[in-house]
C-alpha cells in the first residue's frame, strides 16, 4: 500500500471511530441504520420529525412507572404539555372511576401527553388529546403481576387483607371466599389489566365473543401494547412508532420492591393465578404474540442491535450520574433527598429507590438535574410538572385569573418521612431497616442493575 493510500485509510477509519465512540446522537443513529431497513431515512426527506402526542395507559404493577418517567422527561425536554389530574384526583385521574375530561387540571390543557393512572375511556380521552395522538399501553405476565399486586396492595385491597396470614396460596384455594366484586379496590384482586383497559373484570372468562371484542377494542384504540417481560424490545418498537432518538428512551427502573418483599411462586401457582385472572391471561397471550410478530417484522438483527445500543447508552448515562458506578438500590428511609423517596404502600412492602451522590465533578459526569429526573418517583415528578406547567400557563394567560388552586405544598406538608398516598391516606414511613435488610438489598441491587 502506498503511503498516501495508507493515510487515506487511516483518516477514514479514525473519522468513523470518532463518530462511533463519541456518544451522542450521531453515533447511534449511524449504528442503528446499519442493517435496519425501516430506519434508513429517505435520502430526500431526512429524518421524520418526532411524534409528540401520546396517550400512555399506565396499568398497575407492570413497569409502567418507568415508562411514565420516560414520557415526563421527554415532555420537559420538548416543552410538551402533559395533562395532569386535578388535585381532588390526587396523582391519578380519580382511578378507579372511568376517565373523564373533567379530571384534567385546567392549567395542563391543551395537552399532548397523558400518562397518569386512569381507567381507560377512549371517547373521553379523545376529547382531551389532539386527533393525531398515538395510544400505547403495557401488559405484564399475569402470574408475576398478581404476585406483585397481592404484596403491594396487601393492606388496601380488602380482598387481600382478609386472607389469613396474608397467604397467596390460601387466597387461590378459594378466591370467592375473600373477593367481593363491588368492594372498594377490588380491581386489584381480579383481572386488573382488563379493568384498567375499561373492560369488565368479572365477566365470564370463557365467553369467547367477549374476549374477542375486548381484544378488538384494544387493537383499535392502541397503536402499541408493550410487554413488561420484554421491556427493552418494547421500547425499540415505541421508539420506531414515535420516531424518537435513542436518548429519548433511556431509563432507570423505578418503583420496584426490595428483595424482602418479593417471593418466587411455587410450582403450580402460576397456573392457578392465570385461571383466576383468565381474562387478563388471554389478553396477555394475544398481545405478547403480536409484540413478537412486530419485532420479527423489524428483523431480529435490527432489534438485537438496537437493544444492545440502548443498554450501552443507558449504562453510560447511569454511570455518569452515579460517579462512574452502577447505583445502589436503597430503602426509602436511607434516601437522604426526600424528592427521591418512593411512596410506600404499606408496612411489609419495601419500595426501593435511589440516592444521588453529591455533585460529581469528574469528566463525563451528567448534570445533576438530568440525573435527578431520571430517578424521581412518580408523585414528586407529577408535582414538579404541575408546578412548571402552572407557571407557564400563568405566563401565557396573565389576564385570566387562575382558578382556585390550593397550593400543592401546603396541602402536602406532612411530617418528614411521611407521604400522602394515591388513595388519600397518610402513611408514615417505617424507620430504616436492619443491617441485615440493607445487606440483602445491596446484593439484590447488584443483581438487578448489572
Ligand atoms: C422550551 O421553552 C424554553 C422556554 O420557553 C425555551 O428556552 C426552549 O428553547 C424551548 N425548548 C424547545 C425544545 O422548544
Ligand atoms: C365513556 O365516556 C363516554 C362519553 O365520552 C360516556 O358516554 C361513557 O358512558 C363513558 N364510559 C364509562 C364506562 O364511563
Ligand atoms: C397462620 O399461621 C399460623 C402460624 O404460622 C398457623 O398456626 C396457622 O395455622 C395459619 N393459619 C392458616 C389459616 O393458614
Ligand atoms: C412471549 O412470546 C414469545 C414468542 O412467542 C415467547 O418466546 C415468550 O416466552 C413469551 N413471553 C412470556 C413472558 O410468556
Ligand atoms: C449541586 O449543584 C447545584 C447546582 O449546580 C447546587 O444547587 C447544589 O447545591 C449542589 N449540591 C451539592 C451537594 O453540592
Amino acid at each position: 500500500m502506498s503511503q498516501k493510500k495508507f493515510f487515506l485509510v487511516l483518516l477514514v477509519v479514525s473519522s468513523i471511530s470518532l463518530l462511533l465512540h463519541h456518544g451522542g446522537h450521531f453515533s447511534w443513529t449511524i449504528k442503528a441504520f446499519l442493517g435496519c431497513p425501516s430506519l434508513r431515512p429517505h435520502p430526500s426527506s431526512g429524518l421524520k420529525p418526532k411524534h409528540t402526542s401520546i396517550a400512555f395507559l399506565k396499568t398497575h404493577k407492570t413497569a409502567s412507572t418507568t415508562v411514565q418517567n420516560i414520557l415526563f422527561r421527554f415532555a420537559e425536554r420538548h416543552n410538551v404539555t402533559v395533562a395532569l389530574p386535578v388535585q381532588a384526583c390526587d396523582h391519578q385521574f380519580c382511578y378507579p372511576r372511568p376517565f373523564s375530561a373533567r379530571f384534567v387540571h385546567p392549567h395542563t390543557v391543551p395537552a399532548r401527553i397523558v400518562t397518569s393512572h386512569m381507567r381507560f375511556n377512549g371517547s373521553e380521552l379523545r376529547r382531551v388529546l389532539p386527533a393525531d395522538a398515538l395510544y400505547v399501553t403495557i401488559l405484564r405476565e399475569p402470574a408475576a403481576m398478581f404476585e406483585s399486586l397481592f404484596s403491594y396492595y396487601n393492606q388496601y385491597c380488602l380482598s387481600f387483607k382478609r386472607v389469613p396470614n396474608g397467604s397467596l396460596e390460601t387466597f387461590l384455594d378459594a378466591p370467592w371466599r375473600y373477593y367481593r366484586p363491588e368492594e372498594k379496590d377490588s380491581m386489584f384482586a381480579h383481572n386488573t389489566l382488563t379493568f384498567d383497559l375499561g373492560g369488565e373484570k368479572d365477566h365470564t372468562p370463557t365467553d369467547e365473543a367477549y374476549v374477542r371484542g375486548l381484544v378488538r377494542d384494544v387493537e383499535r384504540d392502541f397503536s402499541l401494547v408493550m410487554i413488561a417481560e420484554h421491556f427493552d424490545e418494547s421500547l425499540v418498537l415505541l421508539r420506531h412508532l414515535l420516531s424518537w432518538d435513542l436518548e429519548d428512551i433511556l431509563y432507570v427502573k423505578l418503583n420496584m420492591r426490595g428483595p424482602g418483599s418479593r417471593r418466587s411462586l411455587a410450582a403450580g401457582l402460576p397456573a392457578r393465578i392465570r385461571a383466576w385472572n383468565l381474562l387478563d391471561a388471554q389478553l396477555y397471550d394475544h398481545f405478547n404474540a403480536s409484540l413478537w410478530r412486530r419485532l420479527a417484522e423489524l428483523g431480529a438483527a435490527c432489534v438485537g442491535r438496537e437493544v444492545r445500543l440502548l443498554r450501552q447508552a443507558r449504562d453510560r448515562l447511569v454511570r455518569g450520574c452515579f460517579g462512574g458506578r452502577l447505583p445502589q438500590l436503597r430503602l426509602a428511609a436511607q434516601i437522604s433527598n426526600k424528592e427521591l423517596r418512593p411512596w410506600q404502600p404499606s408496612a411489609g412492602v419495601d419500595i426501593v429507590g435511589y440516592d444521588l451522590p453529591p455533585n460529581a465533578t469528574r469528566p463525563g459526569a451528567v448534570p445533576q438535574e438530568v440525573c435527578l429526573k431520571l430517578i424521581m418517583p412518580e408523585v414528586q415528578y407529577s408535582r414538579r410538572l404541575l408546578r412548571i406547567q402552572s407557571l407557564r400557563y400563568r405566563r401565557n394567560y396573565p389576564m385570566r385569573p387562575p382558578p382556585p388552586l390550593r397550593p400543592a405544598l401546603a396541602r402536602h406538608r406532612l411530617p418528614v418521612g411521611s407521604f400522602r398516598n394515591f388513595l388519600g391516606h397518610t402513611l408514615t414511613q417505617r424507620p430504616a431497616g436492619s443491617q441485615n435488610r440493607a445487606g440483602r438489598l445491596a446484593r439484590f441491587s447488584r443483581r438487578q442493575l448489572s
